[in-house]
């Protein structure tokens, strides 16, 4: 088969992350038989600085056009003290929105191999870490009305019921392979659309009677992330707060550097990339782990292309390799072999 890709890398570490994940994907073209035809296209800082804005009209008709898209990241100091119109990251909202991408699928999941890394004591994490973040990602305060007066500033959340219907419908789905629990996230004590979020949640659960439904506050969210995650399977929760949360949940893996996300709607096309953003402090030294983009790309593999064997493979290369004890910076220990990015990439291909 052949499948059409729309690559981003964009800014910061973006284009070393993908540059190492391409490798794996050529891997997989090989032992599969596959096609993958990548569109390459640019976005963000880079965007800005070769075409005058972050998301120029030839990148969205290309991401349009193809199966699906495969972003490293965006951002950077460079472009900082521009207008938020102009921003790298206006870019990634956007493309977000006209792709129609309103659910963001962040898994958490503490490898074995990385259990120090976790900055949580082994007594918090007992037998392991596996959560997913389900983040609505084209509504709430992210795209409301906002505005900036000469001595004030502000946002909107706002949300319609078909957006939380939609995205709690996912999120059950989800729950259905998973262990059944589904945490909806919000702040219904304060917030008029949170308490629209939890009713509406409350009403699709009707249709999934196998799925436990639970409600929490996020600010009791984010302590029992932190002090009792074995608790949590699916959380449910909206742009802003799945954005936060989705953070806190990465670290405690042990490193945003090893997770990886998708974002899809309702057709197939999906966007795939790392959790983490463009570490401009690492860019151009081929330090950056690799692997929350190669496991993107098994993401995409599965959703998007419904490639599921050659996604376990890239899992399990992925997996091997640190059983290998191969370890870029960000989670290396002692007694392991450091690699750098490039390295990463062409040992995990090589374990295709
Ligand atoms: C993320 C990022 C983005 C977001 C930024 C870069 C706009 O933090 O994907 O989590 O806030 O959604
Ligand atoms: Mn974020």
């Amino acid at each position: 088969m052949k499948y059409n890709l729309a690559v981003l890398k964009g800014d910061g570490i973006g284009p070393e992350i993908i540059d190492a994940a391409l490798l794996v994907l050529r891997r997989v073209e090989e032992t599969f038989g596959h096609e993958f035809s990548c569109h390459f296209a640019n976005i963000g800082g880079a965007a800005i600085d070769s075409c005058g804005e972050p998301l120029p009209k030839e990148t969205l008709d290309i991401c349009l056009a193809s199966d699906s898209v495969l972003l490293g990241a965006v951002g950077g100091p460079a472009w900082d003290s521009l207008p938020s119109e102009l921003r790298p990251e206006k870019a990634l909202l956007t493309l977000r929105k006209e792709l129609g991408l309103y659910a963001n699928l962040r898994p958490a999941l503490l490898l074995p191999q990385l259990a120090d890394a976790s900055p949580l004591k082994p007594s918090v994490i007992g037998d392991g870490l596996d959560l997913l973040v389900v983040r609505e990602l084209t509504g709430g305060i992210y795209f409301g009305d906002k505005g900036t007066g000469e001595d004030f500033a502000y946002d909107t959340e706002k949300y319609y019921d078909y957006e939380i219907r939609r995205i709690a419908r996912t999120a059950f789905e989800m729950a259905k392979n998973r262990k059944k629990k589904v945490v909806s996230v919000d702040k219904a004590n304060v917030l008029a659309s949170s308490k629209l979020w939890r009713k509406t949640v409350s009403e699709v659960h009707e249709a999934y009677p196998e799925i436990e439904l639970s409600h929490m506050y996020v600010d009791n969210a984010a302590m029992q992330i932190a002090t009792h995650p074995g608790q949590f399977d699916v959380i449910l929760t909206s742009n802003m707060f799945g954005d936060i949360l989705s953070d806190l949940a990465a670290t405690i893996t042990g490193s945003i550097g090893m997770l990886p996300s998708a974002s899809t709607g309702e057709g197939r096309r999906g966007m795939y990339e790392p959790i983490h953003g463009s570490a401009p402090d690492i860019a151009g030294k081929n330090i950056a782990n690799p692997m929350a983009t190669i496991l993107s790309l098994a993401m995409m593999l599965r959703t998007a292309f419904g490639l599921s064997e050659e996604a376990e493979r890239v899992e399990l290369a992925v997996r091997r390799a640190l059983d290998e004890g191969y370890r870029t910076a960000d989670i290396f220990s002692e007694g392991k072999t450091l690699l750098g990015t490039r390295e990463m990439g062409e040992k995990i291909a090589s374990l295709i």
